[in-house]
């Protein structure tokens, strides 16, 4: 074993927050799965889901965003929502599934304001603190501002979906109050240009999110209660670390426990709030510390955090009390236990590559490395199935090897061809330029893997169909290589650099 096992004592000590004690400080990130019913209830697949990764040794889940107000605020199409009793037994069922595991849950509400889509809305009217024109067409209006009495409506929605929550066992409450949503569209003066009690100066700002916290406040009692923040928005003439020690020791003050610390703001900044691989890891960790310091209260740490040594560190350092990982646990659910059990070298690691949050991929969570997630209820391959029957797959990237441990995990005496001299196939030449290191880990993992299976690697060997046939295999497989895609740069023309 080439780590011994503690190896993390900070990582995996308890948490304890008024009545909550978590088992350990890896909580999973809010992630929206799509995975809920267009009603806003929780699916059986959802339930899989989360549990699955309460299985893996989370100490703490705060489950995906959940929308507050779907007639004003939905902001996916299969969002969770809490505006009704209807969909507190989704929840109940989906709580104990988490309790199961010694995983304790918290429910992140949201409502997306002027980041809600008009097709998603009971009347098809978009509305936010402020006006909002089109930059194509500025005589037309896509962006109402909300009158005082849905103000009030909203405060009070706020406050009856965490009654709902707190009612079906969650552990505790988080605002979404970062990234842009409503609540960070109050706060920021890149969004709130109103001149009442609601805007006008940044006390008048804060007056919205702080009416929430108290609405809130009132109907959990003493149940942990969370606000994530964007602790900087990144955009010009947006909110500032400054500006925001200042308002979070107004959101302390008005009842808020422990703080999470994102960054950044969509869609003028989404970079910061989902960072692409080449985002130096820990790099907003600074910021966690700087809201720490300011308040005095428990922060948690989030984004481009992927191994457990930096983990860690960071908790050892007093950057943050707790580290959330979101990406990450879509890669590998079982991150934490694999970590406290001396084993990661077995973690299948996030490069950050950023396929999970594709515009074409949102429909349902996913990871370009794990198959399984978002599908945990899918039969899993049974482990004898290939017993007595051998395998050949040709290709040793990440595609072919990912296919030969399948194999081999269901019984397959498996052989893996690579003509060239290493594992690792096209995502060698991709994680070589500066920035994409981040995909040779991927490529280690595998190749640690493959190293450690009963996979017979012929490596340095071509396969062609006379080599394939001459080894009589029940299966072959031809992972040879995917297609270049040429992108449509002008002057842009392959060039051939192998000679
Ligand atoms: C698929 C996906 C969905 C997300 N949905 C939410 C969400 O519902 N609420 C939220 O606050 N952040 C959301 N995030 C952001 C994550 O919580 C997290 O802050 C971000 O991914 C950075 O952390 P990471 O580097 O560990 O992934 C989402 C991220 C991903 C990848
Ligand atoms: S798709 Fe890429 S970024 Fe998303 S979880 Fe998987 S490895 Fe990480």
């Amino acid at each position: 074993m080439p780590y011994p096992v503690n190896a993390y004592p900070h990582l995996f000590s308890p948490f304890r927050l008024g009545p909550l004690e978590l088992k350990n400080r890896v909580v999973m990130a809010p992630m929206s799965s799509s995975l809920g019913g267009t009603d806003g209830r929780v699916t059986a697949d959802q339930i899989a889901f989360y549990q699955e990764r309460a299985r893996g040794g989370f100490g703490l889940i705060i489950v995906e965003f959940t929308s507050v107000d779907p007639d004003t605020g939905r902001t996916e199409a299969h969002q969770l929502s809490l505006e009704s009793d209807r969909n507190i037994e989704g929840h109940v069922r989906l709580v104990e599934a988490l309790h199961q595991s010694g995983t304790k849950a918290f429910i992140q509400l949201q409502h997306g304001g002027r980041f809600a889509p008009a097709t998603f809305l009971k009347d098809g009217i978009t509305r936010g603190p402020s006006r909002v024109y089109s930059r194509r067409d500025p005589s037309k209006l896509v962006v109402e501002a909300m009158d005082q009495a849905l103000i009030q409506r909203l405060i009070a929605a706020f406050g009856a979906s965490a009654r709902r929550a707190a009612s079906a066992g969650y552990d505790g409450i988080e605002l979404h109050g970062a990234h842009g949503y409503l609540l960070s569209q109050f706060l920021s003066p890149i969004s709130n240009h109103r001149d009442d009690e609601w805007g006008g100066d940044a006390k008048r700002r804060m007056a919205f999110p702080l009416a929430v916290i108290r609405a809130v406040r009132a109907e959990i009692g003493d149940l942990p209660f969370c606000y994530r923040i964007s602790a900087d928005e990144f955009v010009k003439g947006g909110l500032t670390i400054d500006d925001n020690e200042e308002i979070c020791r107004h959101l302390v003050a008005a009842g808020i426990d422990i703080l999470h610390a994102s960054t950044g703001r969509g869609p003028e900044a989404f970079d910061k709030v989902m960072e692409p691989m080449s985002a130096p890891e820990g790099w907003r960790l600074p910021y966690a510390r700087r809201l720490r310091e300011a308040t005095g209260v428990p922060v948690i740490g989030v984004g481009q955090i992927r191994t457990p040594e930096l983990a860690e560190r960071a908790i050892a350092d007093e950057d943050c009390d707790l580290v959330a990982l979101g990406r990450p646990s879509l890669t590998d659910p079982y991150w934490p236990t694999k970590a406290e059990t001396g084993r990661p070298d077995l973690i299948r690691p996030c490069t950050t590559c950023n396929f999970c949050i594709a515009q074409e991929n949102l429909h349902r969570v996913c990871c370009a490395e794990n198959p399984r997630t978002g599908r945990e209820l899918d039969a899993p391959i049974p482990a004898d199935l290939g017993i007595g029957r051998r395998a050949v797959v040709v290709g040793a990237g990440p595609g072919g090897m990912t296919t030969a441990l399948m194999l081999a995990e269901a019984g397959f005496e498996t052989h893996l061809f690579e003509t060239r001299l290493g594992l690792g196939g096209g995502i060698i030449a991709s994680g070589t330029p500066p920035g994409k290191e981040m995909l040779l880990r991927y490529r280690d993992y595998l190749e640690r893997q493959v190293l450690a299976s009963r996979i017979v690697a012929h490596v340095g060997e071509p396969a062609d169909a006379d080599t394939i046939l001459a080894m009589a295999p029940d299966l072959a497989v031809i992972a040879a290589g995917t297609k270049r895609r040429l992108h449509a740069i002008e002057g842009l023309r392959p060039v051939d650099i192998s000679a």
